[in-house]
């Protein structure tokens, strides 16, 4: 059986001796669970050599950024730079359909902005990154590229010349052992249970193509659902749960006015490691009430459906 207090002690172990006496780590931080407990890892190993960059990208959920710094600032008493590079993501995502490809572009400029970091800090040779056991499995196939099911931004999404060496503490461990894990390290409750959120953000939930306007919609959409559940007591009963924007037009009538505006996938799963999941049992009534929010809240939205696929055959995000 896993015992955490022998992982603790052997991880930041680990991270000694692979950073020597000397080096300085960067820690991508999202603000999730995964690279909260890393950034808590490397900083019981190495104090204050250690830099947290949180990157905003542009696909970020409703004033995540502002949350994350009240947080970190607040608490960890950790080194932490924030990046606005939203303008770069945004370009270099612009026209981009393709999923795949947009997981190579996001996890390339991940890297890129990392890496600009590092130079400014003395013996910075390191990124760390919450990679889990689950990222690995899906975008490394020992059948080949073919049977990858997905490029996780953080492995299969890396570039090939990348000028740091990677610190990944968390790369044999599934989501449940890492909420464990951020208990121990004194995470606080809320944080250890937020629902996973993907390194790409919000660009795999606006299908197609990624527009300003389309972030828009998904964002607030995501958010009248993640406030809806957690109002009505139903967040902590599923495992995740979002909005999706899919790239197509339906008709509607609002008031006595004929629409024709863009449509809101929910999805909500229950799962425990996310490699298999289950659709999530949200009452029609509630779902109900957050199409009605969307749809008069949400301006270019006049139609809301609910998915009700498992996984497998569907995988949790949409792309
Ligand atoms: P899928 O869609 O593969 O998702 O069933 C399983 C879990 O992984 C998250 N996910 C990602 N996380 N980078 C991440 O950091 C990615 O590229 C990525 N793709 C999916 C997804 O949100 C779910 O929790």
């Amino acid at each position: 059986t896993w015992n955490m207090a022998d992982f603790v002690e052997s991880a930041v172990e680990r991270i000694r001796e692979q950073v020597g006496e000397e080096g300085h780590v960067i820690c991508g931080l999202s603000g999730g669970v995964d690279s909260s407990v890393v950034a808590a890892l490397l900083h019981r190993a190495l104090g204050e050599r250690l830099t947290c960059v949180f990157v905003d990208n542009g696909l970020l959920r409703y004033q995540e950024r502002k949350r994350v710094q009240a947080l970190f600032e607040g608490h960890f008493g950790i080194d932490l730079r924030v990046v606005d590079a939203s303008e770069r993501f945004l370009s270099a995502l612009a026209g981009v359909t393709d999923p795949e490809l947009k997981r190579k572009r996001i996890g390339e400029l991940f890297v890129r902005v990392f890496e600009a970091e590092a130079a400014t800090i003395e013996n910075a040779r390191f990124l760390a990154q919450g990679t889990l056991y689950p990222d690995v499995i899906e975008s490394v196939s020992v059948l080949g590229p073919s049977a990858t099911i997905k490029s996780h931004h953080n492995v299969g999404g890396l570039p090939e010349d990348m000028g740091l060496e990677l610190i990944e503490p968390l790369r044999e461990l599934f989501k449940d052992e890492v909420r464990v894990l951020g208990r121990a390290l004194g995470l606080s409750a809320e944080l250890v249970g937020r629902h996973p959120f993907p390194g790409p953000g919000l660009a795999v939930r606006v299908l197609g193509e990624i527009t300003k306007d389309a972030l828009r919609k998904v964002r607030q959409a995501d958010h009248i659902f993640i406030e809806s559940l957690r109002a009505e007591g139903l967040y902590d009963q599923v495992w995740q749960a979002f909005a999706v924007l899919l790239p197509i037009k339906t008709v509607g009538v609002m008031g006595d006015q004929r629409t024709y505006d863009e449509v809101i996938a929910l999805r909500a799963v229950t799962s425990k490691d996310g490699m298999t999941a289950d659709r999530g049992h949200l009452p029609m009534a509630f779902l109900g009430r957050v199409s009605d929010r969307i749809i008069n809240q949400v301006s270019g939205v006049n139609r809301v459906v609910y998915d009700v696929t498992s996984k497998p055959p569907g995988t949790i995000e949409w792309e």
